[in-house]
């Protein structure tokens, strides 16, 4: 039995009635067995975007399992809002725990909702404005570098510096260039092993001696080590950085009044930085090329910046008025919003849309399907930052837009990646003008998050207007 709605009088009301549950169209694997474990390794965008056309909710065979996906945005609200509670996040998150184990991104209930509280106010809106100098003055670091005919892989550049800000504000310190280089080299690792993980039909796979797995075991205990030696760093001198790192190691439970072991920092830890790194970077890399690929909206953001900042750096106060530059990051976060499927796992069985999604199913939904789906975004594949000026953006529909998802387990970095992109373009529009080096487009790499294959850009640098060369402009 089902609750409908039916017509009555004016409007509509909604009854119990013994309504047999719709049943969801599936998509047959031709490989038996595996299911479309191969399909969905092969080409995992083009599988997303598929299914999407099964129904709003669809399923497909992965292994022995029946995994549901559901594809209206509507019922991915419902499931990650109104009824948030009844969905834990499921396999993927229960795979992530071999790496942050029980941390912000994978832990469950009670404890979940205590760590959120403790976290969420250092990367609240409210904290931004402090962390925008920061932002600058990385980003400046980084553009000021860059000769003028100079070729720059975008997609190599990013990650050092979404890493160094989210250590730098986060933490409150520069990662040494040792600590850098081992997290640079061994999280790419961790998360393309961790995406393999997640779809796996079988979970013996996980233990295969494959490439992957192996790269994958050899690569934890390194970034563990760099972790932890940051967290003994902080403790010798507790109480000398007001961070968020340091709010961890003071924080005592309410209830018990003990203090958080190094292990649970860890897990703290580990979850910003994996949340917070390769998500910027990515969302980073794509601007920059979607703006060489399109020189008018370049130009659109270099005489915005011109105008509003007159030569100075960036600050929190401009972003307002760097209005083309904000509806550029919203349009690239629409076109690669850095996660191509996340799961859920219903903790009781949960009636969706009319579907019945049983307890333990595993759930999936794609951002990336969701926001490329043309009922949606009229012709969703183009690049278009004005479909988000305000009357435009009118007409989209409700929850048709989830880069940071919603909810209780909504994304706690929105404001600060939002913002710490905008800085980027902004900082890079003043100097520098990017140039593709060909007509191939960019290739989307799959990992956890759909990344940006190799990204050469040329930089063109700018003459006029004048970049102000105040020692507030010179950071380096
Ligand atoms: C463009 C950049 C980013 C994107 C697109 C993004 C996207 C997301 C999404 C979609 C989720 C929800 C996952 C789910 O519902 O299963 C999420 C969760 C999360 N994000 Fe982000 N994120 C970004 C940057 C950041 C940053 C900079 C931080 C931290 C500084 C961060 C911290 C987190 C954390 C801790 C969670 C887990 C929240 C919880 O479960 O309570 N993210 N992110």
């Amino acid at each position: 039995m089902r609750r409908i709605h039916v017509p009555w009088q004016d409007g509509e009301k909604s009854v119990s009635m013994a309504v047999p549950h719709r049943v969801p169209k599936s998509m047959r694997s031709r490989v038996p067995l595996v299911g479309s474990a191969v399909r969905i390794r092969r080409d995992p965008l083009g599988f997303v975007q598929q299914i999407r056309r099964y129904g709003d909710v669809a399923t497909f065979k992965l292994g022995p399992r029946t995994a549901y996906v559901v594809n209206h945005p509507d019922l991915i609200r419902q499931m990650l809002v109104t009824d948030a509670e009844k969905f834990h996040k499921g396999v993927m998150f229960q795979k992530a725990q071999v790496l942050a184990r029980n941390g912000l991104f994978t832990s469950e209930g009670d404890f979940h909702a205590r760590q959120r509280r403790l976290i969420q106010p250092a990367v609240h809106a409210s904290e931004i404005a402090g962390y925008t100098r920061t932002m600058g003055d990385h980003v400046q670091g980084l553009v000021t570098a860059w000769a003028d005919g100079e070729v720059v892989r975008m997609d190599e550049v990013t990650f050092p510096l979404a890493l160094g800000i989210v250590a730098r504000v986060l933490f409150s310190t520069d990662l040494d260039p040792e600590a850098a280089a081992e997290v640079q080299e061994t999280l790419p690792v961790l998360l393309r092993g961790l995406g393999q993980r997640a779809l796996a039909p079988f979970d013996f796979l996980d233990r295969l001696p494959t490439p992957t797995n192996r790269a994958f075991e050899r690569a934890l205990p390194r970034f563990r080590a760099v972790v932890y030696r940051m967290i003994r760093q902080h403790r010798l001198d507790l109480g000398q950085h007001p961070d968020l790192l340091t709010s961890l190691l003071q924080a005592v439970d309410a209830d018990t009044g003990a203090a958080m072991t190094d292990d649970q920092v860890y897990d703290e830890v580990t979850s910003m930085i994996i949340a917070g790194s390769e998500t910027t970077a990515a969302a980073m890399s794509w601007a920059a090329y979607l703006l060489a690929a399109h020189p008018a909206a370049q130009r659109a953001v270099q005489d915005e910046v011109d105008d509003v900042l007159q030569g100075r750096p960036v600050r929190y106060e401009d972003l307002g008025r760097l209005q083309y530059t904000h509806r550029v990051v919203k349009e690239t976060l629409r076109l690669y919003p850095t996660t191509w499927m996340l799961m859920r796992r219903p903790l009781v069985d949960v009636d969706l849309g009319g579907y019945r999604l049983p307890a333990d199913a595993m759930v999936l939904f794609s951002i990336f399907a969701l926001h490329r789906d043309p009922a949606l975004f009229p012709d969703p594949e183009h690049f278009d930052p004005d479909r988000w000026l305000p009357a435009r953006a009118e007409t989209i529909p409700p929850h048709a837009y989830l880069p940071f998802g919603a909810g209780p387990r909504g994304c706690i970095g929105g404001p600060f990646s939002h913002t710490e992109a905008s800085v980027f373009l902004a900082t890079l529009a003043q100097r520098h003008t990017l140039v593709p080096v060909s007509d191939e487009p960019a290739r989307i790499v799959t990992t956890l998050i759909p990344m940006p294959g190799p990204i050469p850009l040329a930089v063109r640098s700018r003459t006029e207007p004048p970049v102000s060369t105040s020692p507030e402009a010179v950071t380096r």
